[in-house]
């Protein structure tokens, strides 16, 4: 049966994001985050975004209100019992994140599913936190979620079909495009993409060319819709952190261990576009 009550957790660029594109396709979302602030800010940023698609005529305007009226805020994760399928989308940090999956555990009705939106972190030992492995899956949606169109799902060993069946059903609901990976750190898209990043960030701390001349070059070069360390600085370079040690972890392989100058404007607090800082200014 298809779901009828999304639970987000984690309002940030993602879970703010997931929540609107389930709202647009008519979900009942339910949106939880610690931060009250970040959680209206969430509200503030659904609205805005969904204004300039009626502005340019993807969506009628009135269907804003209608959408809008279809998500609700939410402190309390006791009003997750009503969900059917709950994704989370908190900080890239697997004890923030297993300890959110025990308490939801003990909450959610016993069929619903527990998707994680990591893009990184074993969904195996996601699972382990809870009593139900089987309805236990990865659901990586891309940034920004209303505009990117592929799904990213992770299916562990012990997910079960009805799980994936579920899921892909609701990515098809979202006119969105599933790909299909296994549960390994990082999956496809990171595997792949992290690297180039990190070492987009070596040539910058070598010196090797200006910020602007490499993203140039694989923008030009590779037919990137936009260069790397611009991409960085979009997703978040404590994220983009956060994965590069989860995948040297979950790999065991150093060729994953983040560059040096990465780790140094994390720690000044240039996270890229959201800190206003990054490889770039905003
Ligand atoms: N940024 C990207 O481009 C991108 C792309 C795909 C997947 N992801 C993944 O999505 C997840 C979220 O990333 P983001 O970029 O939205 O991060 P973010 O920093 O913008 O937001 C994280 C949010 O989680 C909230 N939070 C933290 N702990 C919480 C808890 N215990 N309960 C409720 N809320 C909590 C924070 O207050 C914050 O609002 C991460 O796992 C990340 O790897 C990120």
């Amino acid at each position: 049966m298809m779901p009828k009550v999304i639970g987000v957790v984690g309002a940030g660029q993602m879970g703010a994001g997931i929540a609107q594109v389930f709202a647009q396709s008519g979900f009942d979302v339910l949106l939880l985050d610690t931060n009250e602030v970040g959680l209206q800010k969430a509200v503030q940023s659904i609205r805005t975004s969904l204004e300039k698609f009626a502005a340019k005529g993807k969506i009628p305007i009135d269907a804003v209100a209608d959408i809008m009226a279809h998500l609700r805020t939410t402190a309390q994760m006791s009003d997750f019992a009503a969900a059917d399928v709950v994704i989370e989308a908190v900080t890239e940090d697997l004890k923030v994140k297993s300890q959110l999956f025990k308490s939801l555990d003990q909450i959610l009705k016993a069929d619903a599913i527990l998707a994680s939106n990591t893009s990184s972190i074993s969904i195996a030992k996601l699972a382990e936190a809870t009593q139900r492995p089987g309805k236990v899956i990865g659901m990586h949606f891309m940034n920004p979620v209303p505009l990117m169109p592929c799904v990213e799902v992770i299916v562990a060993d012990a997910t079960n079909d009805t799980t994936f069946e579920t899921i892909k059903g609701l990515v098809t609901k979202l006119g969105k495009t599933m790909v299909v990976s296994k549960d390994r750190a990082g999956f496809i898209v990171n595997r792949i993409l992290m690297p180039m990043i990190n070492e987009a960030a070596y040539a910058v701390q070598e010196n090797l060319a200006s910020v602007q001349d490499i993203d140039t070059a694989m923008k030009l070069s590779c037919n990137f819709p936009m260069g790397p360390l611009t991409l960085a600085d979009f997703i978040g370079l404590d994220t983009v952190v956060n994965i590069l040690d989860v995948m040297q972890d979950g790999l065991v392989d150093p060729k994953f261990k983040p560059c040096p100058l990465l780790l140094d404007y994390v720690q000044k607090g240039w996270l890229g576009r959201k800190s206003g800082k990054g490889f770039y200014q905003y």
